[in-house]
């Protein structure tokens, strides 16, 4: 079963502004930029091209550029700059100084609550948070 999960990724402080940083959730790479202006964006770590890490890539008015071969991608969007590039996004935002990302995961259900809420921790600073969603 899948279902929409929260996420911590950790502290906002993490990512310095105007740069990106690579998230390992379940096996996604998932790269997450902090725009000078404080806005945060998700989308997948590897360029459609040819795999280029675009945590690496420079940021610049919600656009990154990939460090391989400079196609651009919108970070809102995942557009990108080539014919039909584009890289899948993912809903971000931050709360209380951390950033939280919404993912789907595939969920135990026989791990889920009374109260259908239960949190799993996944390392030191990473917790995974679920909500079973009531029909
Ligand atoms: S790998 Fe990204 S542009 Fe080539």
């Amino acid at each position: 079963m899948t279902k929409q999960t929260i996420i911590n990724l950790g502290a906002i402080e993490d990512i310095p502004l105007g740069q990106g940083r690579c998230f390992i959730v379940q096996n996604d790479e998932i790269a997450v930029f902090r725009s000078r202006s404080q806005a945060i964006f998700a989308i997948e770590n590897r360029c459609p091209h040819r795999r280029g890490l675009l945590a690496e890539g420079i940021m610049g008015n919600d656009k990154v550029v990939c460090p391989l071969h400079g196609h651009k991608f919108d970070l809102a969007t995942g557009k990108g700059s080539e014919g039909m590039e584009c890289v899948r996004t993912f809903k971000v935002w931050q709360e209380n100084g951390q950033i939280l990302l919404e993912y789907p995961i595939a969920i135990n259900v026989e791990k889920k609550c009374e109260d259908h809420y239960a949190e799993i921790v996944l390392s030191a600073n990473s917790k995974i948070y679920y909500r079973e969603e009531r029909k």
